[in-house]
């Protein structure tokens, strides 16, 4: 749908969407009941595979997202948004086979890869009628994700939350049309209707929203990390990689409630994902860790006061996208 764009959206996105809106995974904070009220909203609902501890943890979820859009297409009639998850491509993931396994087992329709993009995982997921995207940061990223046959580059730019890109949105979005027929999705910092119909305009297939999100009535994050964010504003989004190895915008005043001082942070040792991602799980860690700590947003936290079922906030995303696509045809019109 990117104006520029010649991309199909692939068939089992068809008549299934009510936005061009993927909610985006993010760790520890987005779980089954978020992405099932996110599909059932109409739009792509998904989570991080290391969300569960477990491969026995993710079977569960998988399992119960499957059926309950299952029951849902049953009892409504109509099929629900299909749901994605979320893959760490890199040698500190030691479970990646088992958890594609599962993912092929269960036919998850997205696979979203970060880190790496490798041709195999692709052609696995294709086979079994799923689509791949890969989270990218700049071109050189974007070429090796194109030669992996990805159906789908996500461009991670300026002012996303988490691992953030550094990239103009303008600039990354132009430059990755310029080599890649697929689906473009813009990632960084949007959080309104308006923002979905600007990614549109400038080229993206869908909007891919993390942070907003998090302030959803479904979603896992504490009422605590919500009211954070709730009163944060762009000025308060610290990007650096002095917390886990790798560039990530966190939120300055999480790090001074853990007693640190955001302007003088110790530099970091190389990244570690796994042990990372798995001491933020374990409760007897009980020394300050990111993610679960230190609570990371994207800039787009300014417009973002309220934590409503995600139902009503896809109601209310729907309106701003079609006032903004509507007043910008008509304004248009002005200029010819
Ligand atoms: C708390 C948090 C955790 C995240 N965890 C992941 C993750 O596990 N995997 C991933 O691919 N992206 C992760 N992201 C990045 C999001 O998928 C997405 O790119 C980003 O949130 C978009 O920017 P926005 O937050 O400004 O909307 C995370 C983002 C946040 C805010």
């Amino acid at each position: 749908m990117g104006l520029p764009s010649s991309f199909a959206l692939p068939a089992f996105f068809e008549g299934r969407l009510s936005l061009p809106l993927i909610a985006a995974p993010m760790f520890l904070v987005s779980g089954p009941e978020l992405v099932i009220a996110c599909c059932k909203a109409g739009i792509v609902g998904t989570f991080p595979a290391k969300n569960q501890r477990t491969l026995e943890g993710l079977e569960e979820w998988l399992e119960e997202i499957t059926h309950a859009l299952a029951q849902l297409e049953a009892d409504t009639g109509k099929k629900p948004a299909p749901f994605g998850v979320n893959l760490i491509v890199h040698k500190t993931n030691k479970i990646l086979k088992e958890e594609l396994e599962l993912c092929t087992r269960y036919k998850v329709p997205l696979i979203i890869t970060s880190l790496g993009a490798v041709p195999d995982l692709v052609e696995t997921v294709h086979d079994y009628g799923g689509i791949v995207f890969h989270d990218v940061v700049n071109m050189r990223h974007a070429q090796k994700a194109k030669e992996a046959g990805v159906d789908g580059i996500i461009a991670v730019c300026a002012g996303a939350g988490g691992h953030s890109g550094q990239a103009s949105p303008f600039g990354l979005i132009g430059e990755i049309r310029q080599i890649f027929e697929g689906c473009i999705i813009l990632s960084g910092a949007l959080s309104t209707g308006r923002d979905i119909a600007a990614a549109h305009m400038m080229g993206a297939d869908f909007a891919y929203m993390g942070t907003r999100f998090i302030n959803t009535a479904e979603c896992m994050a504490s009422n605590a990390y919500k009211q954070m964010i709730s009163e944060a504003r762009m000025g308060d989004i610290l990007l650096t990689d002095k917390v886990t190895g790798i560039n990530a915008n966190f939120i300055r005043q999480s790090l001074e409630q853990a007693g640190m001082n955001p302007d003088e942070l110790a530099p970091h040792g190389k990244l570690d994902i796994d042990k990372e991602l798995s001491e933020a799980h374990n409760p007897k860690q009980n020394s300050i860790k990111p993610w679960r700590d230190l609570w990371s947003a994207g800039h787009g936290v300014g417009q973002i006061t309220s934590s409503p079922p995600v139902a009503e906030l896809v109601s209310q995303l729907k309106a701003e996208f079609h006032a903004a696509s509507t007043a910008q045809l008509k304004d248009s019109q002005k200029y010819l």
